[in-house]
């Protein structure tokens, strides 16, 4: 197999490494050209330097190997990447997610049994219900997807979390509705030594139940409350990648091990709102068709408000499984 990194010295890529030497070079574009079969992948990173976008490859397509080593590669190095213009049917969803690795095979929902989508590994991000027509106002699965607006990382209330998310926009609002990321390798980067070190072996309890309690929402039923039931992850970690490392934050935090609950939660509080300051933030304007891919070992995302009692916003998530629970993996 050709492998593109290796062609030249000064294009390897090695970890910590800021920037990928490949891009940046000609007009902030630069074509990656790995061999004569394959589709000639252009990426450029946009506005912040954690965010790309790849043009020039069309997602109906099965990929070939190089693609997908050079999609890895680029999330290794950016952590958020869209991909514009990406005409998918549900099928070739679930296809391309699953050509990228093991897929997350359940949904977190509530009222499981009311659903819109046949794929089980697909998580309906919209404000439908199972007819197509919009939620009322008080309908538990509104109120429970609201929580989708606090930062979070997706499934960190999972034993083991969320690799990549893929979210492909079917329908979006003629306004609002953004999706707002920022990136925790830089949260990590910028903190005092201090903080890093009484940070660094902290374990915290993640669940959906923290999460939508923080919105006031406790409409849990017995068999939810079992599926949701906390578990630990580490607060720091070492994407496997590139070799940094990162906070692991999310709103699923409830608990602090080793500290009274109060002082865990200031805590994180503090970190998160450290992480996600305006000018390290991210915001998706959505177009249709837009397929965003995040890396949820090292970065946060949340939703944010559209008029969702009048349009439709129809988006639909694939999202891939990590390898093993926080706390199995090497720091
Ligand atoms: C998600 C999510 C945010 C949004 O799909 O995991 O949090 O803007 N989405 O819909
Ligand atoms: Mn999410």
């Amino acid at each position: 197999m050709l492998d593109p990194f290796a062609l030249k010295n000064h294009q390897v890529w090695r970890p910590n490494q800021r920037f990928l030497p490949l891009i940046l070079q000609h007009k902030n574009e630069k074509t990656l050209n790995f061999s004569a079969e394959t589709t000639l992948m252009h990426i450029r990173p946009i506005g912040n330097d954690f965010v790309a976008e790849i043009t020039n490859i069309d997602l109906r397509l099965p990929l070939t190997a190089e693609q997908i080593q050079t999609i890895d590669h680029a999330m290794d190095q950016y952590a958020v990447v869209v991909f514009p213009k990406q005409e998918l049917d549900d099928d070739q969803e679930v296809a391309f997610a699953r050509s990228l690795g093991p897929l997350e095979e359940t949904r977190a929902v509530v009222d499981v049994h009311k659903q819109r989508l046949a794929y089980n590994q697909m998580n309906d991000i919209s404000n439908l219900d199972v007819d197509g027509s919009i939620l009322a106002a008080d309908d538990r699965r509104r109120m429970f997807n609201l929580g989708n607006s606090l930062w979070h990382s997706d499934s960190s209330f999972k034993a083991t979390p969320a690799k990549y998310s893929m979210l492909h926009a079917r329908v979006i609002p003629p306004e609002g509705g953004n999706t707002e990321f920022a990136d925790m390798r830089a949260a990590w980067d910028r903190l005092p030594a201090k903080t890093k070190a009484q940070i660094e072996p902290l374990v915290c309890d993640h669940s959906l139940i923290y999460s939508r309690a923080q919105l006031g929402f406790d409409a849990f039923n017995e068999q939810e409350l079992l599926n949701y039931a906390p578990v630990p992850q580490r607060l720091v970690r070492k994407h496997p990648g590139s070799g940094r490392k990162s906070v692991y934050l999310a709103s699923h935090i409830g608990l602090v091990h080793g500290m009274p609950r109060p002082e865990g939660m200031i805590l994180i509080r503090d970190l998160i709102e450290e992480a996600t300051r305006r000018e390290f933030v991210y915001s998706h304007v959505w177009s249709q068709f837009d397929l965003v891919m995040w890396d949820n070992r090292c970065t946060m995302h949340r939703a944010r408000p559209y008029d969702d009692k009048i349009y439709k916003r129809d988006m639909r998530r694939m999202t891939l499984t990590d390898s093993a629970p926080t706390l199995e993996q090497p720091l």
